[in-house]
């Protein structure tokens, strides 16, 4: 049995990577942390490898988990997303008391976080979805955490949380996002960002590539050059550092080894799916998810290579294009399309906080994103700086800071886009962000003729520009309007 004094501040569920690193990461930071995972050796060999790091209460049931907590008991479940996650917050809440706190720190759907948070408030127990963000390393070293449930456990959970994140300039990677799902809804949209952060890189590594025919050791250099600009970030740092990598079986550049069929976990498809639900445009996460979708569509793409027609295609020296000119404008359209994808995801957030009343502030995001997590960027200091000059930005392509940027940047994006369609390489991202913005600037859209169409053949009527009201047209009478 544990004497009183020494009960544990903080358990950790569940000691596969992701939970150890965090048990760790909590121990190494002073906190007296209860450990305890389905399967006994995980616990042994945390124990056994990383005992010395800290003071830690391994248990092997969960009664005795519980019973090694300090009141109100704290405990953060790292187990897989799904059935196991609910059979161990069942198990955790018939063993605690009124006020205790589960917290899930996995990858669960918000929707599931809704529901798990009322059922546990029915049986006075705190529950707390929690995004953590920032993988294995992140988890030991400090992650970026997104929070959600009840105020009154943030109270408590707060200066714990702190003491584990990543810190940006005195600032911890951590706030309270919202009630309920809210924390799990900005997590989900994080990894949303993130999947269109990855791609864009992708697609500028496939230009400068197959466009300007450089070698992945030349294309690492740009990125290092890159990441020491507006587009400094871990996602820039890392590519740059895959691309020089050689691969000792075969001496050839590791990347051109690797399958090219990107696998995913959910959580993109996830952000989509809300958005659609949501009707919110995530352009560039939803070309992002396809992209992955299509790329591991390996029959399909063996059957169409060599058969579909790609037309007369240009080539780099045919087009006249200068290498550093292009390297330069590539940038740019991969600074803009990352600067699409992340007002879109803002704009999601803000759609799923109204939604369901979170009042998620994007300030907070912003602030958050800055380090600890995958989409960790400098660039999140100016979204920080467009929300501190207008919290009710319209959409963040509209701050002062960004629309300067854009002047800058838009030439470049379309003349990316036309060389990208003549060379025949495709960048459905930096594509269809282009659409999106041209749609957002446009003076009148087609949806005119949706409108029409829609009026003529379902009756569905349509607005008029000129006065107010809904309209039809009789189309297969005597075509006169009336209002209806
Ligand atoms: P890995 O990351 O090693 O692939 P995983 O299968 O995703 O692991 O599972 C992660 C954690 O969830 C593990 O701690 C696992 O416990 P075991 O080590 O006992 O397998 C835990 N887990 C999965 N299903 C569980 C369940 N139904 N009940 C309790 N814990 C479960």
């Amino acid at each position: 049995m544990t004497s009183p004094e020494n009960l544990a501040q903080i358990g950790v569920v569940g000691l596969a990577v992701m939970g150890s690193n965090l048990a760790r990461n909590f121990a190494r930071n002073g906190h007296t942390v209860a450990v305890y995972n389905r399967s006994p050796e995980k616990t042994r060999d945390l124990i056994a490898e990383h005992g010395d790091e800290g003071t830690f209460l391994a248990s092997e049931t969960v009664e005795d988990f519980v019973a090694s907590l300090e009141r109100p008991r704290k405990a953060i479940i790292m187990v897989q997303a799904g059935a196991a996650t609910d059979a161990v917050i069942n198990q955790l809440a018939d063993a605690m008391e009124d006020g205790d706190i589960i917290i899930d720190g996995g990858n669960a759907l918000y929707s599931d976080t809704i529901r798990r948070e009322r059922e546990m408030a029915e049986r006075n127990r705190h529950f707390v979805g929690a995004g953590i963000s920032g993988g294995e390393e992140g988890a030991l070293n400090g992650p970026s955490i997104m929070p959600g449930g009840p105020k009154e456990s943030w109270e408590t959970l707060g200066p714990l949380l702190e003491s584990v994140a990543a810190v940006v300039d005195g600032t911890p990677c951590v706030t309270h996002i919202g009630p309920d799902g809210a924390g799990h809804f900005v997590k989900m949209v994080h990894n949303g960002i993130e999947y269109a952060d990855m791609q864009v890189i992708g697609e500028a590594y496939q230009l400068l590539r197959y466009g300007a025919g450089m070698s992945p050791a030349e294309i690492s250099e740009v990125f290092r050059e890159w990441n020491s600009g507006d587009l400094d970030s871990y996602l820039i740092e890392i590519t740059a550092e895959v691309l020089a990598q050689v691969d000792a079986e075969t001496g050839k550049p590791l990347i051109d080894v690797i399958v090219d069929a990107a696998g995913q976990k959910g959580t993109g498809r996830w952000t989509v799916k809300a958005a659609l639900d949501l009707g919110i445009p995530v352009t560039g996460i939803g070309e992002a998810v396809f992209a992955r979708a299509l790329s591991s569509s390996l029959e399909q793409r063996a059957a169409a290579q060599g058969v579909l027609p790609a037309g007369e295609l240009a080539t780099f020296e045919s087009l006249g294009l200068d290498r550093d000119a292009f390297i330069e404008d590539v940038r740019r359209a991969l600074y803009a399309s990352k600067l699409v994808a992340y007002a879109q995801g803002f704009d999601e957030i803000r759609a799923g906080s109204a939604e369901h009343a979170w009042d998620v502030d994007p300030r907070d995001l912003a602030t958050i994103w800055r380090g600890g997590c995958i989409i960790r960027a400098k660039f999140l200091n100016r979204i920080v700086e467009a929300y501190d000059a207008d919290p009710q930005l319209p959409s963040l392509l509209l701050d002062a800071y960004f629309l300067d940027e854009l002047r800058d940047l838009i030439d470049s994006w379309r003349r990316v886009i036309v060389a990208a369609t003549q060379l025949g390489l495709p960048v459905p991202v930096f594509a269809s962000s282009l659409s999106y913005y041209d749609s957002l600037r446009a003076e009148r859209l087609p949806a005119a003729v949706i409108q029409g169409q829609r009026d003529y053949f379902g009756a569905h009527t349509y607005g008029r520009v000129d006065k107010p009201g809904a309209f039809h047209t009789l189309w297969s009478g005597d075509r006169s309007e009336i209002e209806v």
